[in-house]
C-alpha cells in the first residue's frame, strides 16, 4: 500500500524531528531529508504521486551566516509549502523577498495576530482581541526577519517587533511562520499543522500502527523469503518489538540471541524468556554470560573501561553465537540476516551528521559493522518509526504494556549503576534495591493526572555506593552499603530536572530498602538535574 506523503526538509534545527512527530500524530507518513537534496531527488521523491506537502524546518544558524536553499524543485512542483522559521525565511529570499539580519534574537513566548484571513489560520485563535483580531500564544526563536513579502505573497501574521510573523501565497499554496508550531509552547501548533497537511495538503490519516503491521509483515517476508534471520534480543523496547513483529511475518526462519551479562535487572532474564520463548513461541537462544562478564570486570573501577570491556564482550559473545547460527548444517541452512531494532531518529541522526545538519545526540544501541563483519543483510523493519509508533506497534503486537512503555535502561546494564568496581553481592543487592523503588513507583497513582510515578518520570533507578555507614536496627549497630535513588523528568534525555517525588513515596521506598535487602542501611536521594550532573552516575 501507498500512502501519502508528506516531506520534511531538514535545515539544522534543533526541533525539525518535532515537526516529523506531529505530522506522524496526525497520522500522515512523513519522512525527514537534508535540505542540501538536489532537485532531481526532490522530483524522484514526488514521481510516485504520493508527495502531497513539503515542510522547511527552521535552523540554528542565520540567512546570512550559511547558504542552504531550498532545491528549486520545492517550489515547482504544484504542491504546497510550509516554511517554519528559517523555512520561511528562505522561502522569501529565494522568491523575491527580503530578508534582514538583526543582532537581538526574539526567544520565547510571543503574541501572534493573525492576518489576512489565510486558509491555514482560518477560526484558530487562542483569544480575540478587543478589536476583534485573532490572536496565537507561540514560541519565536529567531534574529533575521523577513522585511519585504515576495511577489504573490500576502501578510498572514505579525507581532509587534517581527510586523512579519507570516505570510501566505493563497493561488501557490505556499505558507510560512517565523514561530515555530511543533513545539507544545505554541498552543494551536497541533491544529495548524493538521490544517495543513490534511486540508491544505489533501493527504489521507491512514498512518496507523495497527494497520501497519500487515503492511510491514508483507515487507518482511518479500525481503526474507525463506531464508533465515538472527536477532540480539536485550530485553529493551526496540529490539522486543522487532522480534515480535519479525516473528510475526517469518515465524520459525527467527531465532533470538539473548545474551545475560549478569547485570540485568531482577527477574529480567526469565521475563524475557517467558515473554519470547513462553508466549510467543519464538526461538530463543539464551547465553548465561554473568561469569564471563563479572570475570573481566574484576578489579577494574574506572567508567569508561568497564563500559568498553561490557561492549567488546557483548559482541565477542554474540558474535560466537552468531556463527553458530550462519553455518549451514543438516538441521539448519544458516542464517543469512541479521535484525535489528534501528528506529527513525537513529536514521535521521546518521543521515544528518552526514550532511552536517543535525547535531548528533548519542551513539544509539545498534553495534556498528556487525552485519559486515558476520557477513549478513541488514534487516532493520523499524527504521520508519519513531518511539511513540514503536511502542503503539508493540502494544498492537500483544506485548504487554509495561514492557513497551518501560523507562530505557543502558546496555551496559547494572555496571555503570555499581560505582567503582562491579561485584557480583553488589548487583544482588542493588537488583532488590531497584526492584523495590520501581514497584512503588508503579503503584503510586499522583491524584491530580490520575498516573503513576513510573509513567510521570521518564527514567528513574537505584545506584549502589560501595561505601559503607553507621546505622542502628533494633540493638545493634550496622555497617552496610548505600544506595542512592534517581529520578528524572526529560523529553531528549540530553537535558533532565530530577523529579519532585512525594516525601511519602521516598519515605516508603528507603524504609523499605532498609527492612528488606539486608546489607542496605542508608538510602539517599540525588538531587542533582543534568545538566551539571548526567543522568548516570558512570
Ligand atoms: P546520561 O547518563 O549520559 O544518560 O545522562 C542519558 C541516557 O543515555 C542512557 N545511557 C546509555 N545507554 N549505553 C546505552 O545504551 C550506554 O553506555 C549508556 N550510557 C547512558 C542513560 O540510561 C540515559 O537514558
Amino acid at each position: 500500500m501507498q500512502h501519502d506523503k508528506i516531506l520534511i526538509l531538514d535545515f539544522g534545527s534543533q526541533v525539525t524531528q518535532l515537526i516529523a512527530r506531529r505530522i506522524r500524530e496526525a497520522h500522515v507518513y512523513c519522512e525527514v531529508h537534508p535540505c542540501d537534496v538536489s532537485s532531481d531527488w526532490v522530483r524522484e521523491f514526488a514521481a510516485d504521486g504520493h508527495l502531497k506537502g513539503i515542510v522547511l524546518s527552521g535552523s540554528h544558524a542565520s540567512v546570512y551566516e550559511v547558504d542552504d536553499k531550498a532545491p528549486d524543485a520545492v517550489y515547482e512542483l504544484g504542491i504546497p509549502v510550509l516554511g517554519i522559521c528559517y523555512g520561511m525565511q528562505t522561502m522569501a529570499q529565494q522568491l523575491g523577498g527580503k530578508v534582514e539580519g538583526s543582532h537581538t534574537r526574539e526567544f520565547g513566548y510571543a503574541e501572534v495576530r493573525a492576518r489576512g484571513h489565510t486558509a491555514l489560520l482560518k477560526d484558530i485563535a487562542d483569544f480575540t482581541t478587543p478589536e476583534g483580531h485573532g490572536m496565537l500564544k507561540v514560541w519565536m526563536s529567531h534574529g533575521d526577519k523577513v522585511t519585504e513579502l515576495p511577489p504573490g505573497f500576502k501578510l498572514m501574521a505579525s507581532t509587534d517587533s517581527c510586523p512579519i510573523a507570516g505570510m501566505a501565497d493563497e493561488a501557490r499554496r505556499f505558507y510560512a511562520v517565523q514561530f515555530h508550531p511543533e513545539v507544545t509552547h505554541t498552543v494551536q501548533g497541533r491544529a495548524l499543522l493538521d490544517r495543513f497537511v490534511l486540508e491544505i495538503c489533501g493527504t489521507s490519516p491512514d498512518w496507523v500502527m495497527r494497520d501497519h503491521i500487515a503492511e510491514a509483515v508483507e515487507k518482511i517476508r518479500e525481503q526474507v523469503g525463506d531464508e533465515e534471520v538472527i536477532l540480539g534480543l536485550s530485553g529493551g523496547v526496540d529490539s522486543s518489538v522487532a522480534a515480535a513483529l519479525i516473528h510475526r511475518a517469518i515465524g520459525e526462519q527467527l531465532t533470538c540471541v539473548f545474551v545475560d551479562h549478569g547485570l540485568l535487572r531482577l527477574n529480567e532474564g526469565d521475563m524475557v524468556m517467558e515473554m519470547f520463548a513462553g508466549k510467543l513461541h519464538a526461538k530463543v537462544v539464551r547465553v548465561d554470560a554473568a561469569e564471563l562478564f563479572l570475570g573481566e570486570l574484576a578489579g577494574v573501577s574506572d567508567p569508561e573501561q568497564k563500559r568498553k570491556i561490557i561492549g567488546r564482550l557483548f559482541v565477542d559473545v554474540f558474535k560466537a553465537e552468531a556463527a553458530k547460527l550462519t553455518s549451514s548444517g543438516a538441521s539448519t541452512k544458516g542464517a543469512k540476516w541479521l535484525a535489528q531494532g534501528t528506529i527513525y531518529p537513529d536514521v535521521i541522526e546518521s543521515g544528518g551528521a552526514k550532511s552536517k545538519k543535525a547535531v548528533t545526540i548519542k551513539s544509539h544501541h545498534n553495534v556498528g559493522g556487525l552485519p559486515e563483519q558476520l557477513g549478513l543483510k541488514l534487516l532493520e523493519p523499524l527504521r520508519d518509526l519513531f518511539k511513540d509508533e514503536v511502542r503503539e506497534l508493540g502494544v498492537a503486537l500483544g506485548l504487554p504494556h509495561d514492557m513497551v512503555y518501560r523507562h530505557p535502561f543502558p546496555g551496559p546494564g547494572l555496571g555503570v549503576r555499581i560505582l567503582g568496581e562491579v561485584k557480583k553481592d553488589y548487583a544482588d543487592l542493588l537488583r532488590r534495591a531497584d526492584a523495590i523503588f520501581i514497584e512503588e513507583l508503579r503503584s503510586t497513582i499522583e491524584p491530580h493526572s490520575g498516573k503513576s510515578w513510573y509513567d510521570l518520570t521518564s527514567q528513574a533507578f537505584t545506584v549502589f555506593l560501595p561505601v559503607k555507614s553507621v546505622g542502628v536496627m533494633g540493638d545493634g549497630r550496622t555497617y552496610d552499603y548505600v544506595v542512592a535513588l534517581r529520578a528524572v523528568q526529560t523529553s531528549d534525555f540530553m537535558t533532565a530536572d530530577w523529579a519532585e517525588l512525594p516525601y511519602s513515596l521516598l519515605k516508603r521506598v528507603s524504609s523499605r530498602i532498609i527492612n528488606e535487602v539486608r546489607g542496605i542501611n542508608r538510602v539517599t536521594y540525588d538531587v542533582s538535574s543534568k545538566p551539571p550532573a548526567t543522568i548516570e552516575w558512570e
